[in-house]
């Protein structure tokens, strides 16, 4: 089984670099400036090949809610945004806080064989946040981390004893910052705009207390925490400094955080509704500039697929949440790097790397003996984002209409093809 990729444009650690890749076995065996083997072989012309990336936040509903999403359908729609390997997230129905559910999710992975797919198991059982759920079971049956997100965990006892237990298993705890008191009912953030429109708004504290209540227990027990889904710039001036003194603290963000502010909720379009909601320029700038300087560590997507009739409601009873997965790279790219924000080795560190290192998993850097995870991408061809053409059955996204750069071309996993032709 071998695959050569020729003539590509390949984002390598430190620079880019014109080269061929060969692919044996699901490893890449070998890249140089030309290489000739007598087998499979796409000429590239130019593209950009990426190592694939890992998102290490996606909401794939199954079991229970696959009128939004299934492992299948979520999978392909994976694929087709150049994700090659996804952590997905417990709020499922039942909530994945068990060996059984565990194992289930990783098996239909198997069988739909598109990416990889790692679960990420509930810190506490039902997501209820008083009753830790057996964590080292679900390690044992293949869990990469844990995460109650959706919500958070807001006994901080039951926060503390879970970073220990996750600790000593050798996971992190995904945390999902937000004081559900604070918050009280809000929809959006609170601010010019959710006066404007008479939408409830929620503070950046909200966000911004349970950011620091986490570092603060990962400094005095001196395990690593992650942060999810980063929206304000005052949480960020928290996570900065904490890393300043050597707190092992690592955070995420998402694309709608660095694009958009809630000058886009006066529209009442429920599909600007996400949770931690869209703040404004301030945030946004920082939420770039953080990715820039390293205090956000990667971009992930919290792929958080609805149905129509959870959306076409009115704008306080509809579901939080943006269908990200297929969109995630094209607004990076054009974002950050066409912006002069980041280069393509740091879009690479962000979306590949980072994620990979974060959770201890191999992968994540196009190199000699590294598993064969590739995402091939056209970064020149300006494309208009269409909901209707999702692959996913979640068409819930603020980015239809948005012209972008960066289509998936081919996504490779362990050597095979699995989007492109
Ligand atoms: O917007 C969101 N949607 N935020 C969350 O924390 C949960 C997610 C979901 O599961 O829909
Ligand atoms: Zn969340
Ligand atoms: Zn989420």
């Amino acid at each position: 089984m071998k695959l050569l990729l020729k003539n590509g444009n390949l984002v390598l650690k430190d620079c880019v670099k014109k080269a061929d890749l060969l692919i044996e076995n699901g490893i890449i065996t070998k890249i140089a400036e030309s290489i000739e083997e007598n087998c499979k072989t796409l000429d590239l012309n130019g593209m950009h090949v990426f190592p694939g990336i890992t998102d290490m936040h996606v909401h794939l509903r199954e079991p229970g809610y696959e009128g939004k999403e299934d492992i299948e359908s979520g999978c392909r729609a994976a694929v087709a945004g150049g994700v090659t390997r996804l952590c997905c997230m417990p709020n499922t129905d039942p909530v994945c806080d068990n060996a059984v559910v565990v194992s289930y999710v990783k098996r239909r992975a198997e069988e739909v064989n598109l990416c990889k797919v790692l679960p990420i198991g509930a810190i506490t059982k039902g997501e209820n946040g008083e009753s830790l759920s057996d964590i080292g079971k679900m390690k044992s049956a293949g869990a990469v981390a844990l995460s109650d997100d959706g919500k958070s965990v807001m006994n901080s006892q039951i926060m503390r004893l879970a970073m220990e237990y996750a600790n000593d298993f050798g996971l992190k705890c995904l945390c999902h910052c937000e004081d559900k008191n604070l918050v009280d009912g809000g929809v959006v953030n609170e601010g010019y705009n959710s006066t404007l429109t008479g939408l409830k708004g929620s503070l950046r504290a909200a966000e911004d207390i349970m950011i620091a209540r986490d570092i603060a227990l990962s400094e005095s027990l001196n395990v690593p925490v992650h942060i999810c889904h980063v929206s304000t710039y005052s949480g960020i001036k928290i996570i900065r400094s904490a890393k300043a003194r050597g707190v092992k603290v690592t955070a995420e963000t998402c694309p709608h955080y660095f694009i958009l502010t809630d000058d886009i909720i006066t529209t009442y379009d429920t599909n600007t509704k996400v949770n931690p909601p869209v703040r404004e320029e301030i945030d946004r700038k920082a939420v770039a500039q953080a990715l820039k300087d390293g205090t956000l560590d990667c971009i992930v997507t919290d792929h958080a697929p609805h149905s129509l009739k959870d959306k076409q409601v009115e704008y306080n009873s509809a579901a939080f949440g943006i269908s990200g997965i297929e969109t995630s790279f094209a607004l990076s790219y054009t974002y950050l790097v066409r912006t002069g924000i980041l280069t393509l080795s740091r879009l690479a560190e962000r979306m590949c790397a980072a994620p990979a290192r974060i959770l201890g998993l191999e992968g994540g850097e196009l190199k000699e003996g590294a598993p064969a995870d590739i995402s091939v991408f056209d970064l020149s061809e300006k494309f208009v984002i269409d909901s209707n053409k999702f692959l996913s059955k979640g068409k819930n996204t603020p980015f239809n209409g948005f012209e972008v750069y960066g289509k998936t071309v081919y996504t490779i996993v362990d050597g095979k093809l699995k989007y492109g032709v």
